[in-house]
């Protein structure tokens, strides 16, 4: 078991998609068969973190509350956590420190799918990493949408760069980031950028001039999707078809992750399974249990 906590940023980036004052939570849309949170939760989950904090707008909290409830379901214990405006990504440091109480952390965003071979593996090694902060680079064909790693010629990490006009390499910087027990006190050093936010890479920037953040890059063989446009949403529900259609396996279920991790028993599962009798998801969560 980790000590780390998670947190789940599910604010309000929904503006890309949808206006906020429409009330369309992104984070609650499906991507195919399953709501969109369900994905970095089971991101956090495969980390083996159970105590994770979920941090929304407080218009779309009990959406999300109804949709959740208090993790108990996955063997699991929800935080609940209110951003009032999205004043950037690493504030979720300041709204989660009462919650970490000076823990090590692991951040998810509440938009980003993660998927791989590897991927446990890749995360416990991050885990590992007690000091300083861990992120994750992925070669993408659009870097300038993202936080862009800039690599000197030794492949060493120079800087971190949010949304550059000229990016100085194709790695991005993915929305999971391990960092230490000093997250919050940093972020409290941040002040707002250009575009009134306070940026997760600034954050980044503090552990690298530090020299405590590690930046592992994640091969071809993992996918690494956001649903940041209407386009990229429909990719990442395709890509979830296939890949489920294929194998006639989940992808980012909590409910699995938890049963296979014994955080729930046959009957809860057997509960959670007719919740969904209608549809081929309880058929799969039926099958598992044998
Ligand atoms: C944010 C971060 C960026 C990161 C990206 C990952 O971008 O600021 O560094 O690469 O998430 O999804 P935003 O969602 O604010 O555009």
């Amino acid at each position: 078991m980790s000590t780390r906590k998670g947190i789940i940023l599910a604010g309000g980036s929904g503006t890309r998609l949808f206006p906020v004052t429409m009330g369309i939570s992104k984070q609650l849309l499906p991507v195919y068969d399953k709501p969109m949170i369900y994905y970095p939760l089971s991101a956090l989950m495969l980390a083996d973190i159970r105590e994770i904090a979920i941090i929304t707008t407080p218009e779309d909290q009990t959406q999300f509350q109804r949709l959740l409830g208090d993790g108990s379901q996955w063997g699991l214990r929800f935080n609940w956590i209110t951003q009032a405006s999205p004043d950037g990504l690493a504030q979720a440091y300041l709204l989660a420190e009462d919650f970490l109480a000076g823990s090590p952390s692991l951040m998810v965003l509440g938009d980003n799918i993660f998927f791989g071979h590897g991927l446990p593996e890749m995360l416990a090694r991050a885990d590992a990493q007690t000091v300083g902060g861990a992120v994750f680079g992925y070669r993408v064909a659009d870097p300038e949408r993202y936080g862009v790693v800039d690599f000197d010629a030794d492949g060493q990490v120079r800087a971190i760069i949010e949304k550059p006009q000229v990016p100085p390499s194709n790695y991005a910087v993915t929305g999971l980031y391990c960092l230490d027990g000093t997250a919050p006190q940093k972020a409290r050093r941040i002040t707002p950028s250009a575009r009134g936010e306070l940026e997760i890479t600034t954050l980044l920037e503090l552990y690298l001039s530090e020299g405590t953040l590690s930046v592992q890059t994640m091969g071809r063989g993992y996918a690494w999707l956001d649903t940041g446009t209407h386009e990229s949403l429909l990719d990442a529900g395709n890509f979830v078809r296939t890949l489920e259609a294929r194998q006639g396996l989940q992808m980012g279920s909590p409910d699995e992750i938890a049963y296979a991790k014994a955080w729930i028993d046959k009957a809860a599962m057997q509960e959670r399974a007719e919740l969904y009798a209608k549809n081929a998801y309880g058929a799969y969560l039926s099958s598992l249990i044998g």
